[in-house]
């Protein structure tokens, strides 16, 4: 294991990232890249907050709730009127005028992000020492995040398969992964979008999504802007609708920590536990494909299941989703050296080394990322993979030891990409400090 004192100094410099970024009552992903509030951003930084300012990781949490919409949705995006430079802006998505129900005294987008809010504000009650502020705390968001997460089973489970539906790249969280390739190329717009992109200006756009791909994110949101955000027309109209694994383990696991909440709560657990019961079916029945030995996304307008070979495969690691047998068989793929595991480099892949999308400095086509990374270690150790759990929290506190806080880093070299002083990178980094080990 690593010298004492470097951990010790790591760990300072993370708390560092997170205290430069933080703007008082959320914390930004990245000092100039991402300078708003983001969903599954605050989530992962909550998780770190909780282990050195209990009262901070509460904030963060509340913070994001500031935004939720009426009909239960948080925003992937609570901007913060003091910064300018995003694209695309609150103007853009002009979410107030065009949804009663939007938030009208702050500035939200009008899509969701994968929604492991619930998880982590487990994750903060369970670091804290001050149980009673704790539960305060609990009580005090415990119903809007039920409401958010009966958002997903009403809203975006029309077919009452137990599987919430995505309705643009940027909610899977793994936005120009090759898993939305053939579903984006298939799109035909029926305009060309006219916009200014400000990410290409800030990182080299080797590192970032193509033109083509941002052309239809843009797209997509002015047809949800048409459409006044209606869900109807939305599943109508849109030709981006997908139920992704990653996602749907995140909401399972989600309902599980829920369901803790509500104990500690004294809650009535009966509908959360329906939920659980239906996506987990939800994910076995229909995202699991027999043959190929792996878990995939479903594309819901074309009828048929995405198979590529991506790390979202493994996500139901973490969530406890696959039985024992089909993990085995998962961690025997996830540490083949041909597919996310490089010798001589940094684990994990974001996509498999053996597919044809792979490109080591690209965004999500195969760079390696630290909330990965941290959702397969608890995969692994859900699994009792305890040896190679720990050889992942090795690899990944050596990788930002070398390279610092990145966004994204590459799996052979370990060059830090995107982003410097990456807020989840930083997050997370203090969380397995904390976890495997006192520092
Ligand atoms: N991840 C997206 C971006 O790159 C938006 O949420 O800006």
């Amino acid at each position: 294991m690593t010298d004492q004192s470097l951990l010790k100094g790591l760990k300072k410099r993370a708390v560092k990232v997170l205290k430069d970024n933080d703007t008082g009552n959320s914390t930004k992903p990245a000092p100039l890249l991402y300078p708003h509030q983001w969903m599954w951003d605050s989530a992962f930084i909550a998780i770190g907050l909780s282990h050195i300012d209990e009262e901070r990781a509460q904030q963060e949490i509340l913070s994001l709730l500031r935004g939720q919409w009426t009909n239960g949705m948080i925003p992937h995006i609570i901007f913060n009127p003091h910064y300018a430079k995003y694209f695309p802006n609150p103007a853009f998505w002009n979410t107030p005028a065009c949804f009663s129900g939007a938030p009208k005294t702050v500035q939200t987008s009008g899509i969701t992000q994968p929604p492991i809010l619930a998880s982590a504000t487990y994750a903060v009650f369970k670091n804290s020492s001050n149980k009673k502020k704790a539960t305060a705390f609990l009580k005090k968001v415990f119903p809007a995040l039920k409401k958010y997460y009966r958002f997903f089973l009403t809203y975006r489970d029309p077919i009452e398969e137990g599987l919430a539906y995505i309705i643009h790249p940027w909610e899977s969280g793994l936005d120009n992964s090759p898993r939305w390739d053939e579903v984006l190329s298939n799109i035909k717009m029926k305009w060309t979008p006219k916009y200014e992109r400000v990410d290409n200006k800030i990182i080299s756009p080797e590192q970032r999504p193509g033109g083509q791909e941002y052309d239809k994110y843009t797209y997509l949101v002015e047809l949800f802007r048409d459409v006044n955000y209606d869900s109807n027309r939305i599943w109508d109209e849109n030709p981006f609708i997908v139920q992704p694994v990653l996602f749907n383990c995140l909401l399972y696991e989600s309902t599980q920590s829920l369901k803790e909440i509500c104990k500690i709560l004294d809650e009535d657990t009966a509908e959360i536990e329906q939920w659980t019961l239906k996506i987990r079916n939800g994910i076995n029945n229909k995202l699991w494909d027999k043959n190929l030995k792996m878990y995939c996304d479903f594309d819901l307008k074309n009828n048929r299941l995405i198979k590529k070979d991506t790390i979202a495969s493994f996500t139901p690691l973490y969530a406890g989703i696959p039985s024992q047998g089909i993990a085995d068989l998962l961690v025997n793929t996830l540490m083949l050296p041909t597919q996310y595991w490089p010798t001589d480099g940094y684990p994990l892949t974001s996509v498999s080394m053996s597919a044809p999308e792979f490109d080591p400095k690209k965004y999500w086509r195969g760079p390696v990322w630290i909330n990965i990374n941290w959702l397969m270690i608890n995969g692994l150790q859900r699994y009792a993979y305890y040896e190679e759990a720990g050889r992942l929290i090795e690899k990944t506190i050596d990788l930002v030891l070398k390279s610092g806080f990145y966004e994204y880093f590459d799996p052979f070299t370990g060059k830090g990409y995107g982003s410097d002083k990456f807020s989840w990178s930083a997050s997370l980094i203090i969380d397995l400090l904390e976890t495997y080990g006192k520092y």
